[in-house]
């Protein structure tokens, strides 16, 4: 069977890490074909790497190009539904960086068209290629700790210096990005977190905004959630700590599980916690349980697993680990953040009134200090370590 076709919209930090990737013959089955960026330098560091490799500055040129099978997209965020919504209309498949998009209502609209397409349409939860998180999430669904109580989030080492958001104009501004860690960093928790613990009925959130850094957006945040059955939940992220934490722990009725440090500890009840709590004659009782630790090995590269299953899943019909449509997820919480943030904290039940939070987004970006991008970024040859699972 001949290679897939590629093409790259967006050649920044991440599209140009991908399109190494793929050059470099680390995707089998894929081939690097054209690359389209809107700025001009950003094609000729493409030329001068890429020879071979054509390239646009348009990208309906290159989604319309009857030579491209595919597409992967790494702009902005704002620009990620609708060129996947136009991809999928000029039959391509489509691989999505995260976030889906920064506004709920345009990546539901690209989730219908996906799902009526009968194309492969996938997004980059490279985390979701994690041994640790993956082993969580069975230990969740196969009923191990009962009925969920709590799960806490703290994942405070996202760490990021002004150094970072002046690296690129469209970044942490309401015009250009949309948001802050809730939709730069955190998306990758926020997927695992609704992954492996479901999603909830409502969202209550603090963000606030510029705490460490010159930006407009917040770089600090605190989610509190409650589910249908009762659980509740809290989500803590920052890129203004150091050193920070990544640790999540999860108790249900028959124990808990706590990720950290790449180890994951398992508390198993021998008995059920009502149980012991409606049965015992102790005040204070303690629970038999057996308690067991294990360690895991990060992948290799999260990211090239993710290009290797989406290649899979449209040359062997194999099953995405993240399909696109699974993006509305974690983007309902951040939106229902932002929504309660910009509400005086008022507790969002799901789903949520996107009209309301595209009116109010509007009245940011128009007041926004955004500005057209004149600053770029370097040529990523590899895919960075602060892009991995980091403990
Ligand atoms: N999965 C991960 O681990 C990971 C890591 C970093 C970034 N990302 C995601 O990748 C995306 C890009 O981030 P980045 O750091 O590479 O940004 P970047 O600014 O380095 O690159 C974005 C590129 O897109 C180009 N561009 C802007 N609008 C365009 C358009 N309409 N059509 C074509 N090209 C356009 C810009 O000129 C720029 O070269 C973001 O959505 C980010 O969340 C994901």
């Amino acid at each position: 069977m001949s290679n897939l076709r590629l093409g790259i919209i967006g050649f920044g930090n991440m599209g140009s890490a991908h399109a190494a990737a793929i050059h470099g013959g680390q995707v089998e089955g894929m081939e690097l074909s054209a690359v389209c960026d809107t700025a001009e330098v950003r094609l000729d560091i493409c030329r001068q790497h890429y020879p071979d490799v054509r390239t646009l500055s348009d990208p309906s040129q290159l989604l319309e190009s009857p030579d491209i099978d595919c597409v992967l997209i790494a702009t902005p965020h704002r620009f990620h539904a609708s060129l996947a919504l136009e991809a999928l209309r000029h039959h391509k498949h489509v691989l999505s960086e995260k976030p889906m998009d920064v506004r709920l209502s345009e990546a539901k609209k690209t989730a219908a068209a996906a799902k009526q397409s009968h194309l492969v349409y996938g997004i980059m939860f490279n985390q979701r290629t994690s041994p640790i998180f993956q082993r969580a999430r069975e230990i969740v669904q196969k009923g191990e700790l009962g009925t969920l109580k709590r799960s806490v989030w703290l994942i405070t080492n996202w760490y990021r210096t002004q150094h970072y958001y002046d690296s690129g104009d469209w970044r942490a501004t309401w015009g250009g990005e949309g948001g802050g860690v809730l939709l730069n960093q955190a998306p990758h928790n926020l997927d695992l977190w609704q992954w492996i613990c479901g999603m909830p009925s409502h969202v209550r959130a603090f963000c606030d905004i510029a705490r460490y850094h010159r930006i407009e957006v917040e770089d600090d945040a605190t989610i509190l959630t409650r589910y249908p059955s009762g659980a509740t939940g809290m989500f803590v992220t920052s890129t203004g700590e150091y050193p920070g934490t990544n640790r999540l722990e999860i108790s249900g009725t028959l124990g808990k599980i706590v990720l950290e440090n790449g180890k994951l500890r398992h508390w198993k009840l021998l008995k059920p916690e009502e149980q012991v709590r409606y049965t015992s004659d102790e005040s204070m009782a303690r629970i038999p349980c057996d308690y067991s630790e294990q360690y895991f090995e990060e992948p290799e590269s999260g990211h090239l697993q993710i290009l290797r299953n989406f290649t899979a899943a449209i040359l062997r019909g194999e099953p995405l680990l993240a399909p696109g449509v699974e993006g509305v997820q974690e983007l309902t919480i951040s939106n229902a953040a932002y929504l309660s943030a910009w509400t005086g904290n008022a507790e969002i039940s799901l789903p949520m009134d996107t009209a309301k939070f595209d009116a109010l987004l509007s009245e940011k970006i128009q007041n926004s200090n955004f500005r057209p991008s004149t600053s770029h970024s370097r040529l990523s040859q590899e895919y960075s370590e602060r892009w991995q699972v980091n403990w």
